[in-house]
């Protein structure tokens, strides 16, 4: 990964993309913010609709479980689609998705409601109540978004789990939630192959005794094993006079459940970050509608998988809010060819593309003959995600594609903060590689480990004051877990503790370096080492195992593994080779280690620990640091 410490150049954003922006200034409205925090929430809250209004808009009586919008009844799908119904957005298109072989299906706000109230009245037909979790394993296909926003019309919970994990991933993940419906397709488009998904539910499902029901959506026409009374095809189910196109939106609590959302921690299993009804629209549609400055003509597309926080706010959430016509598409972006992304901005005009820097990256190395041989004229603003933009990446970014006049939203958040807390808006001046300035509301610091503030332009802890409505409201099952994570490493300050490293610059500019836990991000893709390692760990010919991240030129980060071995095994190539299968199959492909040595032993604690600090520094050629702690 590059170095933050080039000297900055600085990108002013042009007239034309000033004098339309739907926020003209910056400074004044954040001071406003932070001095009236409660007030600036309440007028964006009341750009929404709501069935009632909030008494109160915070109730911090239980910090760090904070209520926003105290009394107040809403239901996130009243805003992302009942009130355009009752507008000209009506008849505006909310989805175009593009399948991978070339397909292509449209939906307005009205075929929308059409879609998801169908889906709805099935999933009450199947006994899903207020409250319940529902599991999505799903490809990249409308069906997926009108799954989503179904459960949260009839105010049942899903659980999106990533495509791309392995069955017993998911069958972790539907165990803890306790989920009894999971609804999949019997596969997707990929690179041009079939990837199957029913056959891995079927699996997991029998590593899940809660599981009762799986509603399969037909996208391929694979063959799939499908039992009685328990397996049932999405069109069968749709034929049914049961699914009426006419359902009531369930009018719940502003601090009830939307979603679950499985995220790695650095210790133990994955755990589920729950997002409410009420402040969780506020902030998506707040965040999207400023720092994207959407437009009502515009077509924006957020090439994110739903299956993580990304889509959640910025494909499905808040641009629905906002009554966006938003892009999908199923498959690889160099599918068939490198261009497969430009021909579909140019061909459906696409103003807004936010991605990741790993997809620019990847889409980079073809060169720029593949975006220049189509018309992406239309691109007006860029973004970026996931993880920090490297200065070549960023400049080929906005030269070959912003053709050097769409400003990058480069957006520092993650999926306990439910939306944007560090982003630029169009008009900000633009450093490459810095996410700019607080979002509004948010009040921010750079700390180190005893709390106290570091001098600009020095390496600390990313921490967060102040609370905003996009936060979690808490961990699944374990409040504990949220009070432990987040909020115990500054506990007296009552700070809330991100786990990333950065500095703030003489411009009050945040840069973010990385994470400073044992997080994994590989292509932006979140993981934790525990996982990984607990994973190593059940191959029979391994002791133990520990998994750093090392950069990466394509993927930021990849995983490293240093394995012990038992005696009985010899560290060979073909162990090696066998091992990252294992990761593979066990885990998914994002999680195949790019290295595995084997030692003799993990340096580690007095207490323990892995020092997974030291792997990493030895790795990198640098200095032990203190090794005072250390076994002997
Ligand atoms: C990293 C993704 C640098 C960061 C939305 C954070 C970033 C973690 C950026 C959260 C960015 C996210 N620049 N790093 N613009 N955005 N990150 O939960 O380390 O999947 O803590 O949420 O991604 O990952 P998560």
């Amino acid at each position: 990964m590059e170095k933050n410490d080039a000297k900055p150049k600085w990108y002013e954003p042009s007239r034309e993309v000033t004098e339309q922006a739907n926020v003209k200034e910056y400074d004044q409205l954040y001071r406003y913010s932070i001095e009236n925090r409660e007030a600036f929430w309440a007028e964006q809250a009341n750009q929404l609709s709501w069935y009632k209004k909030w008494d109160k808009v915070l109730d911090d009586q239980q910090a760090p479980f904070y209520n926003w919008f105290v009394g107040g009844r809403t239901n996130i799908i009243l805003n992302a689609i009942d009130r355009h119904l009752k507008s000209a957005t009506r008849n505006k298109l909310a989805v175009i998705w593009e399948g991978e072989p070339g397909d292509s299906r449209t939906f307005s706000y009205h075929a929308l409601n059409r879609e998801v109230s169908q889906f709805a009245n099935i999933l009450k037909s199947m006994g899903v109540r207020k409250g319940d979790v529902v599991t999505i394993y799903m490809p990249q296909i409308p069906e997926q978004l009108f799954a989503m926003l179904a459960c949260a019309k009839i105010g049942a919970v899903h659980s999106v789990v990533y495509g791309g994990f392995s069955h017993e991933a998911l069958a972790d993940r539907i165990n803890d939630a306790n989920s009894r419906v999971v609804i999949t397709a019997d596969g997707g488009y990929r690179r041009g192959k079939v990837v199957e998904m029913k056959s891995v539910v079927n699996k997991a499902m029998e590593l899940s005794p809660t599981m009762e029901i799986c509603i399969t959506v037909k996208r391929t026409g694979i063959d799939v094993y499908m039992e009685n009374d328990r397996d049932y095809w999405l069109h069968d189910l749709k034929s049914l006079p049961i699914a009426s196109n006419k359902c009531e939106t369930e009018e719940m609590d502003a601090s009830d459940m939307l979603f679950l959302l499985y995220t790695s921690g650095s210790t133990g299993r994955p755990k589920a970050l729950v997002h409410t009804h009420g402040g969780y629209s506020v902030y998506t549609a707040t965040t999207h509608r400023m720092v994207f400055d959407i437009k009502p003509e515009d077509r924006y597309w957020c090439a994110a998988d739903p299956g993580w926080i990304t889509g959640h706010s910025y494909i499905v959430y808040g641009p629905l809010i906002n009554g966006s016509t938003i892009m999908l598409y199923e498959g690889a972006p160099n599918h068939p060819y490198p261009d497969r992304w430009w021909k579909m901005v140019e061909k459906y005009g696409i103003n807004i593309l936010y991605t990741s820097p790993t997809a620019i990256r990847g889409l980079m190395r073809f060169g720029d003959s593949w975006p220049n041989r189509n018309d992406i004229s239309s691109l007006r603003l860029l973004g970026s995600v996931g993880e920090p933009i490297n200065a070549e990446a960023w400049s080929w970014f906005h030269r070959a594609v912003g053709r050097g006049n769409c400003p990058i939203m480069d957006t520092w958040w993650q999926t306990e903060t439910g939306g944007f807390i560090i982003a630029p808006l169009p008009i900000t001046p633009l450093k490459p590689g810095s996410a700019t300035k607080p979002f509004f509301g948010n009040e921010l610091a750079i700390v180190d480990d005893a709390g106290k503030e570091v001098p600009d332009g020095e390496e600390g802890n990313l921490v967060i004051k102040s609370p905003w409505p996009g936060l979690a409201k808490s961990v699944f099952n374990d409040p504990q877990r949220f009070v432990d994570t987040y909020w115990s490493k500054y506990k007296e300050q009552g700070w809330y503790h991100t786990g990333d490293s950065a500095k703030k610059d003489e411009d009050g500019y945040y840069w973010i370096i990385g994470r400073n836990d044992d997080v994994i991000k590989v292509s932006g893709y979140r993981l934790g080492s525990a996982e990984i390692e607990g994973i190593m760990a059940t191959h029979p010919a391994i002791v133990e195992a520990a998994a750093i991240a090392l950069p990466h030129q394509l993927k930021g980060n990849a995983i490293h593994i240093t394995a012990v071995l038992k005696s009985t095994y010899k560290p060979t190539k073909e162990l090696e080779h066998e091992l990252m299968v294992h990761m593979e199959e066990h885990l998914g492909k994002i999680a195949r280690p790019e290295a595995i040595v084997f030692a003799e032993a993990l340096p580690k604690t007095r207490s323990g620990k892995i020092m997974r600090r030291l792997l990493k520094s030895r790795a990198l050629g640098l200095p032990d640091g203190d090794l005072s702690t250390m076994e002997e």
